[in-house]
């Protein structure tokens, strides 16, 4: 980083637990690399309710951007001016540009996923049958995203069924052509069976001790799992699936595309994708 001083710019990650991201040693290290005077830290938002007018004193204080986690995703979408097309269809905002008279939003949470994902098996989704572990926020976003990208079917599995129900039914309306259903816990190892590729959604692996909600008798070669849990080794869910023989990836890659793309939405150039996955690896040592 270049020394501080008068003219650096600040940009920041607002989440509420947010102390844990790594998206400031990710973007540190890029603007770094490319010699842009620019710093970027870890807020932790007091009160979620004022988020609004949160975002609208950075902007008078010359923040020049920001990315907005969880539980702030959806609040963020309603306090700005002007969305791009995917945080309209999402109802989401990870990523906000200040400008003199708007706060733009944009959704990069999508891209990073299907830029990690067909990076890591060299296919795309279309075509495919899809299990989605989790119908929370995440679940929901990535469903949203399998869908618009052209999966042939979808079977959203969540431990609260009624979560995954009401996803499907955004889905339907959203992508009629994608055949989606809802199953609870009791159907999870069946749905698994049935499809290409399954997307672990869930919070389950974040912690020391997790079990996977599937076991590698679950999975067979040939199927694609993609954790959106990330760590600097395997995943518990990762480990599992690749014991069964399934090509099996975590979350960073999806963590590195999302933040290349915020990025680039910034500064106008080119993310330097390698300095951002180093200060990754690093940062999880
Ligand atoms: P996020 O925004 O990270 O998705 P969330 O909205 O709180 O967080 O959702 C967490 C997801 O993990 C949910 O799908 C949750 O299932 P419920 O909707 O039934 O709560 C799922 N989850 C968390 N712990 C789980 C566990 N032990 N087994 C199964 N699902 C779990």
């Amino acid at each position: 980083m270049e020394a501080i001083n008068g003219q650096t710019e600040v940009y920041a990650v607002l989440g509420k637990p947010v102390r844990h991201s790594l998206s400031p040693q990710m973007h540190n290290a890029a603007f770094s690399a490319l010699g842009i005077n620019a710093v970027y830290v870890a807020l932790e938002v007091e009160d979620p309710s004022a988020l609004s007018s949160t975002l609208r004193a950075m902007r008078n204080l010359g923040f020049r951007g920001a990315n907005v986690t969880v539980p702030l995703k959806e609040a963020a979408c309603a306090a700005m001016d002007r969305l791009d097309p995917e945080a309209l269809r999402t109802g989401s905002v990870n990523t906000v540009q200040f400008t003199q008279d708007a706060l733009s939003g944009f959704s990069t949470d999508g891209y990073g996923f299907v830029t990690a994902y067909e990076e890591a098996f060299g296919v795309g989704l279309r075509g495919s049958k899809v299990l989605v572990l989790g119908a929370g926020g995440a679940g929901r976003a990535v469903a949203l995203t399998v869908a618009g990208q052209g999966a042939a079917s979808m079977v959203l599995c969540n431990r609260t069924i009624q979560r995954a129900q009401e996803v499907s039914r955004e889905i339907t309306s959203q992508c009629p052509n994608v055949q989606v259903s809802a199953v609870g816990e009791a159907e999870r190892v069946e749905a698994a069976a049935e499809v290409d590729v399954i997307i672990q959604s869930t919070s389950v692996g974040l912690h020391e001790g997790d079990v996977p909600l599937l076991d590698a008798a679950a999975f067979r070669p040939g199927q694609r799992f993609f954790d959106l849990v990330y760590s600097r080794n395997e995943t518990v869910s990762v480990r599992a699936a690749r014991e069964g023989g399934a090509d099996a990836v975590s979350g960073l890659g999806m963590l590195l595309h999302q933040g290349a793309k915020s990025f680039s939405l910034w500064t106008g150039k080119t993310a330097p994708l390698e300095v951002m996955h180093a200060a990754l690896l690093e940062a999880l040592k």
